[in-house]
């Protein structure tokens, strides 16, 4: 096959290296574009004499991919070549890096970063065509070691994934080669890419459109219509009008249990940690999702069963006890409190919102580990710990880090590893260090359970293979390579204290770990609900229950795989999960959300703005992270607040309704249609039927589209029958047309307050009673379009559904929750939060000081505590890349030395500076080598000024960065 290019193409680097991977290397031709069809370059000439124009063509034509991947693939390509090249071209176009155009391609990287961090798939054993792809372009352009220091300072994880895949063998050969052929990398390839040589996907049509990248992470809008009405359609439509099927349905009684030979609905979403503060990202993931869900399953009149509830245990709340200065189980108590205020004004209608710490909870993880064991799958082992003498503490997975054994990511986590998405036991990681003190544990040896997944294998398999064709595309994603690359038998106990202890003999000082514990709350909190939870949970056969669960992509391994497997292993008839219902994850203004650095709106917060909860379930919905990251957006809700909610649906059923009231007496009109009326009838049946497909698979995003068409249509047909110009008419034939127009308005808008039920209740609400309807049913969604509203029924008052959100106000509140900026780099440019710390630590400083003058020990020693913590606080502050402070590493050092004393806490404090320190100072070291002095002189202030508070707690002076003398001697 042969590649004709011109030279320093990027595009055709793309071929080249995908020739190697195939295992047919190109050709390569180095031609002008005048040589070529269209003027277009590269192409590719096929062995059967056919040319490919289109450079995305032509590589999915060399690496053919899997089906089930495709949807992804097609949209990164996409993304390649209609938005990163042209922000690659408008970036380099005047011959140096332009940085009027920086926003743009910023924001391109951060979601590429954001997605190789977060994507385990993106990075596999043999790179993708999205891999090539991205790869050719970025690498030829401006990802090079001359012009991209910033750039591979700022996003670490391209410039990690780019170093991978220029060392993979066929990618390095096919560089290689470049070099021969005189092909250059940098301005000279962006000049290439400008130069009308290249044309990527519209190659096919050529239409060249322009995304902005708000719209890249919106899937595709609901398909064109065909323009055509068919006969067959109108006469339906006809048909269906006439045939009302509407149920009233009332809010459940209680017991929901699962009814004979109806549709059974089990709703989940995850059990959310409970001491977190949730944020936009973490309520679209779960507990909304799953509330909209419910709540179009209920107005599908299934039977429908709602739970969720806080998952209590663990070293995090251990930890949180420890900050807040409170026992484990009034941290708990506390949290659960927040979460359940957060999720009651969001509306989410939980038939039961739960907890884990319970007698229930206890019983069942219990009876289920004895169960299990029982039945042969559950193996005892030694297992080697990582104890960290100088902490004197077993190392959670979450307190170690190190090299990960199998692609070598210098920062992966006891758990699993960042880099290649692996789950790693803390014990294979080469180098380890414990998270706190950053000192080498040592491996010591003591008895754990083990769930013999090896085992349960073939059994999940079975399971998993069918399951997975109604699961996410996220979801299946995740799970294939645990199941293709084998189980490994999972530890399922720890040497901790906050858990429900193992129920053997020489075993109850070690509780159960999350794996085992979390997900069989999903059954204690039903029996919490309910004494009759087996109903729901182990199912009899005419009684059947189909299971949804709703997560974010990183609870998928529970869902997929543990539970399942701890249910199988029990084999006791229990419910298995039908639809794994995962969402990639939520962005903040191109950002993450971060608690400590005063980034993004968490739940408390979204009731501050005045937004009601109805519009902020409505914006999240619709940029719902279904098939990748997404990104939330002040100025865009308030666009798709102003347009879609005020001016299109809003607009829509306002015209009907006080059209009805002025000009009908308020009371629907006798309807007599016509063929206008049945055309639009049609259009509204077909996005109501592809409403309810969407929904019924949870895609969301394209429900709320559908249901927006209709208003539109709606929108369009009053304005091309102008019932106002109508009703003046001096026929009959005209008054009477009006009153169907209307009539017909009333009945869609009726329609509508049901579609948009799940998404904004109250809104919903609210019109239904405008509508003259009793405001304590849903309404029933229909499977066709029919007269809901007869003519007669009594209309209510009509008033405006929905408010304009202005840009003055989207200014103040995007301020108000972008934090300091820091271009996503460490918490330390955080300026405000450390500044607010020294403040406080400065604060109570001098309080302790002036106490300890006055008063004796009683009094200042909790003073002295409370500046212990926030020192700690601040010391650690730059932890975590979740952003929240980690004074959990801290905290659980002093659960198992017993109560706090001083004495311990200060050295704490001391060993969190040290270990600020020595962090901050490889910080450094990276940042010198790397970057110039801007950018590393304030992070070498901030190293010295840890620095000197070390020397102030000690009185010990350390030396300074590069004073390197001084070191010596030591
Ligand atoms: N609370 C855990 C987490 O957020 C586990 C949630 S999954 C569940 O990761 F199955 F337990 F709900
Ligand atoms: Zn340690």
């Amino acid at each position: 096959m042969i590649v004709s290019t011109n030279k320093s193409n990027p595009n055709a680097l793309k071929l080249i290296i995908a020739g190697e991977i195939s295992g047919n290397p190109v050709e390569l031709r180095i031609v002008t574009a005048s040589d070529s069809p269209l003027g277009r370059l590269p192409t590719l000439e096929l062995p059967n004499g056919i040319t490919l124009i289109s450079s995305t063509a032509a590589l999915q034509y060399l690496v053919p991919g899997d089906e089930q991947q495709n949807i992804f693939v097609n949209k990164w390509l996409e993304w390649d070549s209609t938005q990163l090249q042209p922000a690659v071209v408008s970036y380099g176009s005047s011959g140096s890096l332009d940085t009027s155009h920086k926003p743009r391609i910023w924001s391109l990287l951060t979601q590429l970063n954001a997605s190789l961090k977060a994507q385990k798939y993106l990075i596999t054993d043999t790179p993708s065509v999205v891999d090539i792809a991205i790869f050719s372009t970025l690498w030829c352009t401006i990802f090079m070691p001359e012009i991209s220091k910033e750039l591979s300072n700022e996003f670490l994880y391209v410039n990690r994934w780019l170093q991978d895949l220029e060392i993979f063998p066929p990618v390095k050969k096919s560089l290689a080669n470049l070099a021969k052929l005189d092909l250059e990398r940098g301005f000279k390839s962006i000049s290439s890419l400008q130069s009308s040589a290249w044309y990527p996907m519209n190659s096919y049509t050529g239409v060249r459109t322009q995304k902005s990248s708000q719209e890249v992470v919106t899937p595709s809008s609901p398909a064109k219509e065909p323009e055509v009405i068919t006969e067959k359609e109108l006469e339906t439509s006809r048909n269906n009008w006439s045939r009302p099927k509407h149920p009233s349905i009332k809010a459940p009684t209680y017991p929901v249990l699962p009814k004979k030979n109806q549709r059974n609905i089990l709703i989940t979403s995850a059990l959310p940690y409970v001491n977190n503060v949730p944020h936009l990202g973490n309520i679209i993931g779960c507990v909304l999702s799953a509330d909209v869900f419910a709540r179009y399953a209920r107005q599908r009149d299934y039977n429908t069963l709602y739970i969720s509830g806080t998952d209590e245990y663990g070293t995090a709340t251990e930890a949180k006890a420890l900050e807040e200065n409170m026992a484990p189980q009034e941290i708990c108590d506390k949290y659960f409190g927040i979460h359940n205020d957060i999720y009651r004004w969001f509306n989410i209608g939980f038939d039961y919102f739960g907890r884990t710490t319970t007698p229930e909870q206890t019983e069942i993880v219990q009876e289920a580990f004895l169960r299990i064991k029982s039945q042969g799958y559950i193996i005892t082992e030694s297992v080697d710990q990582l104890l960290c003498e100088r902490c004197n503490r077993f190392l959670a997975d979450r307190f170690v880090e190190g090299t990960c054994p199998r692609c070598k990511y210098q920062d992966a986590r006891g758990d699993q590893c960042d880099g290649c998405g692996h789950l790693v036991n803390a014990t294979e990681l080469i180098n380890p260090r414990c998270k706190v003190c950053l000192q080498t544990p040592v491996i010591k040896a003591s008895n754990q359970f083990f769930l013999d997944l090896p085992k349960i294998q073939p059994k999940l398999k079975e399971w998993a293979s069918k399951a997975e064709k109604s699961w996410s595309n996220v979801a299946r994603a995740v799970t294939r390579p645990w199941l293709r690359d084998g189980l490994k038998q999972r530890c399922i106990t720890r040497d901790l204290k906050w858990g429900i202890p193992v129920p053997l003999e020489g075993f109850r000082d070690k509780v159960f770990y999350v794996w085992f514990d979390a997900p069989l709350g999903y059954i204690s909190i039903t029996k919490r609900y309910t004494q009759e939870y087996e109903k729901w949970w182990r199912p009899s056969e005419d009684a059947k229950v189909d299971l949804y669960q709703f997560m974010a992509k990183d609870n998928v391994p529970f869902h997929a795989i543990m539970f399942p497997a701890t249910l199988l292993a029990a084999d006791q008839g229990h419910t298995l999960v039908k639809h794994i219902m995962a969402t990639e994850y939520l962005n903040y203004e191109d950002t993450k959300f971060s608690k400590s650095r005063g980034i993004g709106v968490f739940g408390t917060d979204a009731r501050e703005t005045g937004i009601p909860a109805d519009v902020w379930r409505f914006y999240l919905t619709y940029i719902r992270p279904e098939s990748q990251d997404s990104n939330f957006n002040w100025v865009d809700l308030a666009t798709k607040n102003n347009s879609e909610l005020l001016n299109n649906f809003g607009n829509f059923v306002n015209r009907a309704l006080t059209f009805a009231v002025k000009n009908f007496k308020g009371v629907v009109p006798e309807m007599e249609l016509r063929n206008d009326d049945l055309q639009l009838l049609v259009l509204v049946q077909r996005e109501l039927s592809q409403y309810i497909m969407a929904m019924e698979q949870a895609k969301f995003r394209d429900g709320v589209r559908h249901l927006l068409a209709i208003s539109k249509h709606g929108n369009q047909y009053m304005q091309s029958q102008q019932p106002w110009v109508l009703i003046k008419g001096n026929e009959e034939s005209q008054v009477k047309a009006a009153g169907t127009v209307i009539g017909v308005c009333c009945n869609i808008s009726c329609l509508l307050s049901a579609l948009l039920g799940p998404f904004m209740p109250e809104t919903s609400r609210q019109l239904r009673k405008q509508l003259g309807l009793d405001g304590s049913t849903y309404g029933y969604i229909p499977d066709t379009v029919s007269v809901l509203l007869p003519p007669g029924h009594k209309l209510g008052e009509a008033t405006p559904l929905f408010s304009k959100i202005e840009d003055s106000v989207v200014e103040e509140l995007r301020k108000k929750y972008a934090g300091k900026q820091d271009n996503g780099r460490k918490a330390f440019k955080a300026g405000e939060t450390v500044a607010e710390l020294r403040a406080q630590i400065a604060a109570q400083g001098a309080k302790v000081k002036e106490l300890k003058a006055k008063t004796d020990n009683s009094v200042w020693q909790p003073e002295v505590q409370i500046l212990l913590q926030l020192k700690i606080k601040l010391a650690t502050l730059n932890e975590g890349s979740d952003g929240t402070v980690n004074t959990a590493t801290i905290g659980v050092v002093k659960a198992e030395n017993g109560p706090v004393q001083n004495g311990k806490t200060e050295c704490d404090a001391v060993a969190a500076l040290e270990a600020a320190i020595a962090r901050q100072a490889l910080f450094v070291r990276d940042l010198k080598a790397s970057a110039d002095k801007s950018v590393w002189q304030p992070e070498v202030n901030t190293l010295l000024k840890l620095k000197k508070e070390l020397s102030d707690a000690t009185g010990v002076i350390t030396p300074n960065p590069g004073d390197k003398k001084s070191k010596k001697k030591k």
